[in-house]
């Protein structure tokens, strides 16, 4: 079927999207949401047999739905209508929640209903419920409303207040007055709750030394304690602020100003010399009994198996996080592990250096270098491992230089659901390193390296696995996926496999170097980054601009409007 998908960006569900239907024969093209007259010409252009709108934020222009059957995903149960569903089914403490596909018509969100679904909720970031659950639930609801339409015999259900069980009502946009913060009455889970509410976008309002800040990536703590409101510990990139009744974590802060453009960046990094006095709390990434508390590095161990987890916030690595990283791998390849599995987190796996923390440094060109090359430095220890086999376990999507970090590992194993992003092209033609020249010849042929860099296309584990970009896949939820990995990587670190597989793999590893050694791919890709950052051409900063401000597309990218092509191919 010829599908045209009209949303506000190419996001994490729409590129799910855009994967399952592909899959599945159908023909997809893209036209972001950028005014009525731009989507009137997509749909004269493309003449699609049905239009579906994954993550829109306007209504669909009135001439198009009248005349072509429009889907619309809404994130809430059915009956539910407005903006901030998810929102407030957080702050609502819902047990259970789901996502809708109706058919856009007249009214917002009261179309007649071709698909619904239900997910049990969990007290989590909105971004991690959205990049989970939602894009899990939206995927199977799309899908089905896809069949119900393809046989050309289904009745949608038109909504009906009066059935007992359509439980989802009409609500308000969420105000930042729903989400405020009394640090002097709200217990800790009180304020986890609105914060994660608003997680992601657009942050919960507070107050951080007299100046408005947006608050996001907010974790509970067990043991610190002190005067409600207060700011009384720092870790890495967070703070601790005490709570009537224990603490929370604050990872990340955007500043609200009406003066200067402002974007988010983690918490130590905005507040900087503010912070002076404020006692460190380090954590032990080694350590055994955590309890809850804030952590972005932490490394497990169970018999034979190191588990080595990197949950940055949003994927995005930093220098110090790269270095901080590096040297907690470097202690546990010293272990007496014969496995090691790179875990990432379980909203994302890596999206290579940070961009944001890169356009607030004095000279983002000087801090685009340390980031990389400090990536590059992780990236060497873990190509150069001798000691143990290394495996990258993706619980969630990969992008950019982090798909390219994931390659260093031995063996690649992703969640079915996991979508890979493995160019870089789309950041203003940045060239890329990591190594990338040396692991992706490794693992797919010379047309597969072009068409995945050149075309900037995600693509989902199974597509990566019939490619050989990774190794298996698995349609697990994340729970079963952990215990997947450690299964499989019990089996490598028996001895038998495990003495043979690292013979072989340092075998191939001083061949390769005898070939080409490391730092000469090293050096061709720095100096083509070095044009990047540095060079005449500005683009990789216009586009890195672009991406940490959130600037709205002024126009599709050709490559997503293939109905561009169709009319001037
Ligand atoms: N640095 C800083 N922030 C990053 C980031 C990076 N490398 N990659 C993603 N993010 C942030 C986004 O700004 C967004 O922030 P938000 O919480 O304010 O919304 C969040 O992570 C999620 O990203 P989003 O783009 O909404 O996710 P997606 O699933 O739609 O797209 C990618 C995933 C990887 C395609 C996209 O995020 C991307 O292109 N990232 C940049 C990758 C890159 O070029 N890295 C540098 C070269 S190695």
């Amino acid at each position: 079927m010829r599908i045209l998908f009209l949303t506000h960006s190419f996001n994490s569900l729409t590129q799910r999207l855009f994967i399952e239907l592909t899959r599945r024969g159908h023909e997809i093209s893209i036209e972001f949401d950028i005014n009525d007259a731009v989507t009137i010409q997509a749909v004269e252009l493309f003449s699609p047999e049905l239009i579906i709108a994954p993550f829109l934020k306007r209504a669909i222009p009135e001439e198009i739905w009248r005349k072509h059957t429009c889907f619309v995903v809404h994130p809430g149960i059915i009956g539910d209508r407005g903006p901030s569903a998810l929102d407030w089914a957080i702050m609502n403490e819902q047990l259970q929640w789901g996502v809708t596909v109706l058919q856009a018509n007249a009214e917002m969100d009261a179309g007649d209903i071709w698909a619904a679904e239900t997910f049990p909720m969990r007290l989590a970031k909105k971004s991690s419920l959205y990049r989970h659950e939602v894009v899990d639930t939206a995927v199977h609801s799309v899908l089905t409303a896809v069949k119900h339409f393809a046989t050309g015999q289904f009745n949608p259900q038109p909504l009906d207040y009066s059935n007992p069980s359509v439980q989802g009502r009409l609500h308000n946009p969420i105000r930042q007055s729903d989400r405020a913060i009394n640090w002097q009455l709200d217990n800790s889970q009180t304020i986890l709750k609105k914060i994660h509410a608003a997680d992601g976008f657009p942050g919960a309002l507070d107050t951080l030394f007299g100046e408005p800040y947006y608050l996001y990536d907010a974790c509970a703590e067990a043991n610190l304690t002190g005067k409600p409101g207060e700011i009384i510990a720092k870790r890495d990139h967070a703070i601790c602020r005490a709570t009537v009744d224990g603490a929370i974590w604050v990872g990340h802060v955007k500043h609200k100003t009406n003066t200067e453009p402002s974007y988010k960046l983690s918490a130590s990094t905005a507040l900087g010399k503010q912070l002076a006095s404020i006692t460190r709390v380090p954590f032990d990434p080694f350590s055994t009994e955590p309890g809850e508390t804030y952590r972005d590095i932490w490394f497990e161990q169970k018999n034979h198996v190191g588990y080595l987890h990197f949950a940055f916030y949003n994927g995005a690595m930093d220098t110090t996080q790269c270095q901080r990283l590096r040297e907690v791998y470097l202690k546990a390849t010293q272990l007496n592990i014969k496995v090691l599995v790179l875990m990432g987190g379980p909203d994302f796996w890596s999206n290579g250096i940070h961009l944001n923390h890169i356009e607030h440094a004095d000279s983002p060109a000087d801090e685009s270098w340390r980031n990389i090359n400090a990536m590059n430095d992780l990236v060497h220890a873990i190509i150069t491992t001798n000691r143990q086999l290394t495996i990258a376990a993706l619980q969630g999507n990969s992008g950019a230089g982090g798909v390219f970090l994931s390659l260093a590992a031995d063996i690649i194993y992703a969640r079915e659901s996991v979508v890979l992003n493995p160019h870089y092209k789309s950041m203003g033609n940045l060239y890329g390193s990591e190594y990338w020249t040396y692991l992706l010849p490794k693992r797919v042929t010379k047309e597969q390296a072009d068409s995945l860099t050149q075309n900037r296309l995600p693509i989902g584990a199974p597509e990566a696995r019939q490619m050989g970009l990774i190794d298996e896949c698995f349609d697990l939820n994340l729970q079963n996926f952990r215990e997947k990995i450690t299964q499989l990587a019990e089996e490598f670190a028996t001895d038998k496999k495990h003495h043979y597989l690292l013979k072989q793999k340092n075998h191939q590893r001083e061949t390769d170097e005898q070939q080409k050694p490391l730092q000469s791919y090293r050096d061709e890709e720095l100096r083509q980054m070095q044009l990047n950052f540095y060079g005449f051409d500005p683009s990789y900063h216009v586009a890195r601009y672009h991406f940490v401000h959130k600037i709205p597309h002024g126009w599709t990218p050709l490559y997503l409007a293939r109905h561009h092509k169709i009319k001037f191919p």
